[in-house]
């Protein structure tokens, strides 16, 4: 099977931020990958904007090595990562003051899309933007894209929407949230909208409960100054865990339209019931296995902040009245693995004396690593001796179904910069959506301040807190083993 690839519209792709982590590990050797794969034009154009004063030969120079570091062996083809930095320019760039702006004013093409990254602190992203207007970069049909954090609360998110605002329209504006562009979460919406199969059991009727899992081995380390003012909860659970909540719960939009499925989106987290302080499980990780503790890495040593967040939460409507969504994310965990698991009711009679052997219908979707579904069903055990039940996977493993083009796939971010070019904005985050979330978040973590709740502490290479377990096994049910 052999992925198709259709050139993209000629571009004018600023990065401001582009000598930055985010731009060096993702942004450009994504940008390589399309290249690569026959997606960009001739005539498109990347342009790095940063304080340093750098040529495009320096500039060029940093994104090789960048190729270099964060480009698997197999793609990195000399030729074409000379003819790709060809594409490349440089423009240093005062993000709060007037210097770079004409110069980068002058590079500006007429006809081609032109796109502006903001890869940069979120407090800067005010000032680009005013900038970008002020100086005329930026046209009606520009696009921005602009990073999370989106704000750390509803005030500062809507204070950010309004400045944005002042100097692009909505449709302009594409707020990431690199979830969205994960394989497995597309597939989501695929499964969801593009079977007969799953929908007319998908509700409170049939779906017992859901599960959503975002665990992580590595910790903090590097980044401990932002995230002790984020904790998994703004980090993690905001934005991301909060997008695949949305895409499982969603009704079907009337069409794969940026618009129509942000609706739906948007309806989900207005009926998420505030979530009770005993749904709520946080954790910190202590030191163990040669690496130092949450609050080592976070520098503060009385650090209140949670590396782990449980939390058992409703989606009262119609649909999902009495199926709780329980939500985990963490970091130092046994393993990397994020999932989505449905569990499904039992049937409502056994015909079968064998109810032992009985468990659940359970889809599991897995986003990383080994992407996938599975779909857990019951069958008779094989074999003489009787009707004896059996539960067995029905597996499709991506990499085995795509084989050699697994390798091919664009991940999160050139899917999503490709996106932009696009002009699709289906899989970024409209205004009020993200202004949604965080009125939801906002009265959890109020909450747990106001009662001086402290996180609890765990072992790295665990699964988490103990606590975490209780929040299930207090419902009768159980979370899947991270592996
Ligand atoms: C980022 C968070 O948005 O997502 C990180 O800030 C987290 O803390 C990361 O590690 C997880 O992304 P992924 O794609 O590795 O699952």
């Amino acid at each position: 099977m052999v992925s198709r690839v259709i050139p993209v519209e000629p571009f004018d792709l600023v990065i401001f931020g582009g000598t930055g982590d985010l731009a060096r590990r993702k942004i450009f050797p994504g940008l390589y990958r399309r290249f690569l794969a026959g997606q960009m034009t001739a005539d498109s154009r990347i342009i790095g904007a940063a304080r340093a004063e750098l040529s495009d030969d320096d500039f060029r120079a940093t994104v090789a090595k960048a190729i270099a570091e964060f480009v698997s062996e197999s793609r990195q083809d000399p030729a074409m990562i000379a003819e790709f930095l060809t594409r490349l320019h440089y423009v240093a760039i005062d993000a709060t003051g007037a210097g770079g702006w004409a110069a980068l004013k002058d590079l500006m093409r007429e006809g081609v899309v032109r796109a502006f990254y903001f890869s940069v602190a979120p407090t800067l992203f005010g000032d680009i933007a005013l900038r970008l207007s002020q100086h005329g970069v930026a046209d009606a049909a520009s696009r921005i894209v602009v990073e999370k954090p989106f704000g750390r609360d509803l005030a500062s998110a809507r204070a950010l929407n309004a400045t944005l605002a002042l100097h692009f329209d909505e449709t302009q504006i594409y707020r990431i949230d690199h979830y969205l562009g994960k394989e497995t979460v597309q597939n989501l919406m695929a499964v969801r909208f593009a079977n007969i199969l799953f929908e007319p059991l998908w509700k409170a009727e049939y779906v017992d409960h859901v599960q959503i899992t975002v665990a992580e081995t590595v910790g903090v380390e590097g980044r401990g100054a932002y995230y002790d003012k984020s904790g998994a909860m703004r980090d993690m659970v905001q934005n991301h865990m909060m997008q695949l909540l949305c895409l499982i719960a969603m009704e079907p939009p009337y069409h794969f339209d940026p618009n129509a499925v942000r609706d739906e989106k948007l309806k989900v987290i207005r009926a998420l019931d505030p979530v009770r302080p005993q749904d709520i499980v946080r954790g910190q990780y202590l030191a163990g296995g040669g690496q130092g503790a949450y609050t080592a890495h976070s520098e503060n040593p009385h650090s209140t902040t949670e590396s782990y967040i449980a939390l058992r939460v409703h989606v009262s409507n119609w649909r999902w009245k009495g199926t709780p969504f329980y939500l985990r994310t963490g970091k130092r965990l046994r393993a990397r693995a994020s999932e989505i698991a449905i569990t499904f009711k039992e049937p409502p009679h056994s015909i079968f004396d064998d109810a032992q052997g009985w468990r659940e219908n359970v889809l599991v979707i897995r986003l990383q690593p080994d992407e996938g579904m599975h779909l857990k069903v019951m069958i008779k055990e094989p074999g003489p001796g009787g009707m004896r039940l059996m539960q067995v996977p029905l597996d499709m493993s991506f990499a085995d179904a795509l084989g050699d083009d697994h390798d091919d796939l664009p991940d999160a971010y050139e899917r999503l910069i490709m996106d932009v070019i696009r002009g699709n904005q289906t899989l970024f985050m409209r205004g009020d959506e993200v202004e949604a979330a965080w009125a939801w978040t906002d009265p959890i973590i109020e909450g747990w301040t106001a009662r001086g709740d402290k996180p609890q502490s765990y072992d790295p290479g665990t699964s988490g807190p103990e606590d975490a377990l209780m929040l299930m096994h207090r419902d009768g049910r159980r979370w899947r083993e991270i592996r």
